[in-house]
């Protein structure tokens, strides 16, 4: 890519004098920040209106710098990395002092990951050190899948962005604890449960199962501190039903309405094109019907559709998690998108 040294030392200077980049993963555009520098960390927060419990996710080039902010590195860690890094896996790991507080939101543990798009890969080895990632948007907001929408959020004069090309994955790495010999998945994502169980020999808990109350019995949502009930949202009002349901909802609204479908057009059990309310539109978006393309579209579908403005999107229930992981991630995000508080 053209220009893409000058970006990257551009980049590096920001991020030495204590200012936030912007940069491409597999997954989202993270909001990066030197994880080492207390002040630098909390213009994230300040940036991201993000609330000071939620700690952020160190990313790292490799193994030995995952070291560097990690107290203990088990086994458990060692297999994960060695199988899954660079890629979408975030390992929860007791931290070290030097790691300030900030970082982790005040707890004992650090989340680290060594994300896998070869700018950001360069960018950690030019910068040398850890940098923190929130997911480049607003907090509570849909995440950013382009280096556009991350431009959108945030003014140039805040953030550097550094402009990847669309993310591949779409949706957040799977974050997995490994703290006091036990493996928890806290965060659903591309990888699955049952893989980092085959990779550890033993099953995996799943604590993600889309609301803090339901966290299995013995833990708190202090261990797993972002799995806020509503998050990921677009700002209009939207609801998951199912696909036998679309025509009785859409019905109910007066206003514009957006429909987001994976399910093909001659497959739906309802009129086409939907019945409009008033004389106003109904819009669909038709997304990929399998698990990876339909994450992979998702964030940028439900800005597509927040543009719009309308007074409810309504997205068909993706088919049940069992056939294919991928779609229980894909159904976590879309719970927190419909879920207000
Ligand atoms: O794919 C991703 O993970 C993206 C890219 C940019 O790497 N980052 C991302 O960061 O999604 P964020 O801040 O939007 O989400 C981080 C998640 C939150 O649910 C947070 O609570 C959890 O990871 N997390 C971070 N540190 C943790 C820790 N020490 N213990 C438990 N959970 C942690
Ligand atoms: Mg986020």
């Amino acid at each position: 890519m053209d220009g893409q040294p000058e970006q990257i030392a551009e980049a590096v200077t920001r991020l030495r004098s204590g200012g936030l980049v912007a940069f491409p993963t597999e997954t989202v555009y993270g909001l990066g920040a030197d994880a080492q520098s207390d002040g630098a960390v909390r213009r994230v927060f300040e940036v991201k209106g993000r609330p000071a419990h939620n700690p952020l996710i160190v990313h790292v080039s490799g193994e030995a710098m995952a070291k560097s902010v990690a107290a203990e590195w088990p086994e458990d860690a060692r297999k994960l990395a060695e199988r899954f890094w660079p890629g979408p896996l975030s390992i929860v790991v007791p931290k070290r002092m030097s790691v300030p507080e900030i970082v982790t939101g005040g707890g004992p543990n650090v989340a680290v990951r060594c994300p896998s798009h070869p700018l950001t890969l360069a960018l950690l080895e030019a910068f040398g050190g850890p940098l923190v990632g929130p997911s480049a948007n607003v907090s509570g907001f849909v995440s950013p899948t382009t280096a556009e929408h991350v431009r959108e959020a945030f003014d140039e004069r805040d953030v550097f962005v550094l402009d990847g090309g669309a993310c591949t994955g779409g949706i957040e790495s799977t974050v997995v604890s490994v703290v006091g010999g036990k493996a928890r998945v806290l965060r659903s994502g591309l990888i699955d449960a049952a893989v980092i169980g085959e990779v550890l020999g033993r099953a995996v808990e799943c604590a993600d199962s889309g609301v803090v109350s339901s966290l299995p019995s013995g833990s708190t949502p202090a261990e797993a501190p972002g799995q806020l009930s509503s998050h990921y949202a677009p700002k209009a009002k939207a609801v998951m039903v199912e696909v036998r349901e679309v025509e009785r909802v859409v019905a109910g609204v007066t206003g514009e309405c957006v429909l987001i479908t994976h399910v093909a057009e001659k497959d739906e059990p309802f009129p086409q094109p939907l019945p409009s309310g008033k004389g106003l539109q109904r819009h669909v978006i038709r997304m990929p019907a399998d698990a990876r393309g339909y994450a992979r579209r998702l964030y940028a579908a439900l800005r597509e559709a927040d543009a719009m403005h309308p007074e409810l999107i309504v997205i068909v229930m993706p088919p049940d998690e069992t056939k294919n992981p991928v779609w229980r991630a894909v159904r976590d995000r879309l719970k927190r998108a419909t879920t207000r508080e």
